[in-house]
């Protein structure tokens, strides 16, 4: 019979998908924000030219000019670039469904948290996502849009409502995947509902002979500013999934509203470098950048030293290992009995007191500093039991005590 883990194999197919779209769409828009700025104004442009920049790159040089509105004819080849965002949340999509949805019990819900039933943690997963494009496009289209600082601030504080609500409903690992999703579909939704759009709009006014409207333009070049200051924050939250250090704390939302400012600084650092600035002009954004990491690494590293962590005694190997059977041996062994997990995850065995010593800086890492396993805290451990693996863990794994 052939053993196929879809799961698996479909996590595989989208991830990989996921990632080159990502890619290519934000490599496109990194390149497409970097010229807007570099394009240098003189006197013998062409008409209706607002600039234009040298590249070289592969062997040849490149002379790209930009057309503030549009050129008075529209040429017989266009190039447009929609795919790769538009893949890039398809697959983004399929991919947290296949994950969070299909194991909605494990990765989405944390009863500990909020007791969620399945069809209950997609449909509001579904309506963030929905949501979220609906509130920030208001936003956009009310009076707040002629103010771009004010209107920053707004968005900055829609995100990080979400998070707010989104880690007081899901796992800490779901709330941080879908601030980043959440964010991802503003910024897709931005090129799909307006910026292509709005450029559709143009070409059909070039090829009627009329004058198309400027504003159609420069309301595209605003949505997608605001696409490149969430860009380094987004992949931020993508990538998080792997540190639970993130996300496995109360006050995660306030890491990401952290995380937000520091991405958003450094992309302000390029932006006005790719202006043509001097470097040396450019004081603060690294230096802000670095201070708010700073301020990220000791807020989450900060532990309050009370007497109950300062007293807890060194257990024996065998009331650890009888911890690991109970908590981790369901899915963490040669034979599981959790229904959902056909085979230990990542070859991880967690039934001996070797198993247990080969593996303790996952253990550390996954049950002691944060709560990632046992997943969906599934078998009910308590803080008194991670103290224990802790206290033998970091007390050298000794035998007997
Ligand atoms: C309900 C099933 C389940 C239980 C119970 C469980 N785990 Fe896991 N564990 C998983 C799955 C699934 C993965 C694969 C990683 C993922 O997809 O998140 C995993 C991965 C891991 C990893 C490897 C993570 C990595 O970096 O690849 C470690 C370490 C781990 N678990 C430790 C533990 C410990 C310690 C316990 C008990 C305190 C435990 N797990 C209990 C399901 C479980």
């Amino acid at each position: 019979m052939l053993d196929i883990a879809y799961a698996d194999w479909l996590n595989l197919g989208f991830r990989w998908l996921h990632v080159i779209a990502g890619i290519s769409w934000i490599g496109t828009s990194f390149y497409f924000i970097f010229l807007d700025l570099s394009l240098r104004k003189h006197s013998n442009l062409p008409n209706g030219v607002g600039g234009e920049a040298w590249n070289v790159h592969g062997g040849g040089f490149y002379l790209m000019r930009k057309y503030n509105v549009a050129p008075e004819e529209l040429p017989k080849e266009l190039h447009w670039f929609k795919y790769e965002a538009y893949f890039t949340w398809i697959s983004g999509f399929a991919l947290l469904a296949v994950i969070y949805y299909w194991g909605a019990e494990s990765y989405l819900i944390d009863k500990e948290v909020l007791d969620l039933q399945p069809w209950e943690a997609i449909l509001i997963s579904v309506g963030f996502f929905a949501g979220g494009w609906v509130v920030y496009d208001l936003l956009c289209r009310s009076p707040f849009s002629s103010h771009g600082l004010l209107l920053s601030a707004a968005v900055f504080a829609l995100i990080a409502f979400a998070a707010y609500f989104l880690t007081h409903l899901f796992s800490g690992r779901a709330a941080f995947v879908h601030v980043g999703a959440m964010v991802g579909t503003i910024m897709v939704g931005n090129v799909f509902f307006i910026i292509i759009p709005n450029q559709k709009k143009i070409v059909k006014s070039l090829l009627a002979g009329e004058d198309p409207d400027p504003r159609l333009g420069a309301i595209g070049k605003h949505r997608s500013t605001h696409n490149n200051y969430l860009t380094l924050p987004v992949i931020l939250m993508m990538i998080s999934q792997h540190y639970p250090m993130l996300y496995d704390n109360r006050n995660s939302w306030l890491v990401v509203t952290l995380i937000l400012l520091v991405g958003a600084s450094i992309r302000h650092f390029f932006n006005l470098m790719h202006t043509g600035r001097e470097i040396r002009t450019l004081r603060w954004q690294w230096p802000t950048a670095a201070a708010l990491m700073t301020v990220l690494i000791a807020f989450l590293s900060w532990q309050p030293k009370t007497d109950s962590v300062a007293k807890i005694e060194v257990p024996s190997v065998t009331q650890v290992v009888a911890i690991a059977q109970v908590h981790c041996a369901s899915c963490h062994a040669q034979k599981t009995t959790d229904p959902d997990v056909e085979k230990a995850p990542g070859g991880v065995m967690l039934e001996t007191a070797s198993d247990l010593r080969k593996h303790s800086a996952g253990i550390l890492k996954h049950s002691v500093l944060s709560k990632s396993m046992p997943l969906g805290n599934k078998t009910k451990m308590t803080s008194a039991e991670r103290q224990a693996l802790g206290a033998w863990i970091r007390a050298g794994m000794p035998d007997s005590n």
